[in-house]
């Protein structure tokens, strides 16, 4: 008997991709091909470009029952980094999990914005003892340790692996998970171990030795926006990692209020902020003098999202 089998046709790579692709489409996934391909390359345990080039291979009972396995957790609406168990931001792949916020690709601006400041407070205060620890960098909310990690990252860039940073790396978050997540994720990128604290914001924090910095995302969803997130955000990912209060602002006024002490020894401070906050957030400022050393810096849509204050260079606005 010549031809296929309907069973051996279903199976054949190309046409299980057509077939899933429409499946997510229809729960409205942003890119459905993409998804279907990521969730097949891992099925079968290969790069994606395996699928390019067998289009006509046939999957084995286990490696299909493995696909369906994944495609039906995605069409639950569990977002594809939960499913995959890994999301990509900047140079670094990070395990994540439910109890995990998935960084997200506006962060990775803050990122920039964060290293530029951390290079100016460098300059400064180089020429210091040497053989003192270095300053603290710290990362409120440090989630799978997206932000911290990458400005670990952008340092071992700078100095090469054989010097150590001249800051010290510390995460913070409410929660146990993430601050798991980010020692993992560490090992993972080969980066050294940061130091992690379990705290209120930084309300646990003590310390004698300067401080560099103090980066966050904090959460900063307001009221009315949850309401409006999409299933896949509102049913799987941390709520403790979005919601910010009635108007969004809860954490960020805390993080002011804690950070104003070490405002004063000119540790900057770079947070990312909601799309619709830049007013409330300019009040924030303002009401604690601290928008003569502020900036609203956009994202690359021209967006104000990330509001970084600078204590010790000169003020930049009347
Ligand atoms: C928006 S997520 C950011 C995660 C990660 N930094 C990123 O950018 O992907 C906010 C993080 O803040 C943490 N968080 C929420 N409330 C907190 C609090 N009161 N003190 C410390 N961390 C808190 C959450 O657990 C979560 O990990």
């Amino acid at each position: 008997m010549g031809g296929l089998s309907n069973d051996s046709v279903s199976s054949r790579i190309a046409r299980i991709l057509t077939d899933a692709a429409e499946q997510l489409a229809s729960i409205g996934a942003g890119n459905p091909r993409f998804e279907a391909e990521l969730l097949l390359a891992q099925a079968l345990d290969k790069p994606r470009v395996y699928l390019f080039a067998h289009p006509r291979a046939e999957l084995t009972p286990a490696e299909n029952s493995r696909f369906l396995a994944l495609l039906e957790r995605r069409l639950e609406s569990v977002p594809i980094q939960y499913v995959m168990g890994s999301a990509q931001f900047r140079d670094l792949e990070l395990n994540v999990a439910p109890g995990v916020l998935i960084p997200r690709p506006e962060t990775e601006l803050l990122v920039d914005y964060a290293w530029q400041a951390l290079e100016r407070r460098r300059e400064k205060l180089q020429g210091g003892d040497s053989s003192m620890p270095g300053p603290w960098l710290i990362d409120v909310g440090v989630g799978s340790g997206a932000i911290l990690l990458s400005m670990m990252q952008e340092e071992r860039k700078r100095c090469g692996s054989s010097e150590g940073s001249w800051f010290q790396p510390l995460g913070i978050d409410l929660l146990p998970t993430p601050l798991t997540s980010t020692g993992n994720n560490a090992g993972k990128a080969r980066l050294p171990r940061p130091a992690l604290m379990r705290s209120d914001f930084l309300s646990a924090v003590t310390t004698d030795a300067p401080i560099a910095g103090i980066l966050s995302n904090p959460p900063y969803v307001s009221a009315s926006e949850m309401e409006a997130l999409p299933v896949e955000i509102y049913e799987y990912e941390p709520h403790e990692a979005l919601f910010g209060g009635v108007d969004g602002m809860s954490a960020i006024r805390i993080l002011l209020d804690q950070a104003a002490p070490y405002f004063q020894q000119g540790a900057f401070f770079c947070c990312e902020i909601g799309g619709a906050q830049a007013e409330l957030v300019r009040e924030a400022l303002d009401e604690r003098n601290l928008w003569k050393w502020s900036q609203i810096l956009p994202d690359l849509a021209g967006k104000p999202r990330v509001v970084l204050i600078e204590p010790d260079r000169d003020p930049l606005l009347p």
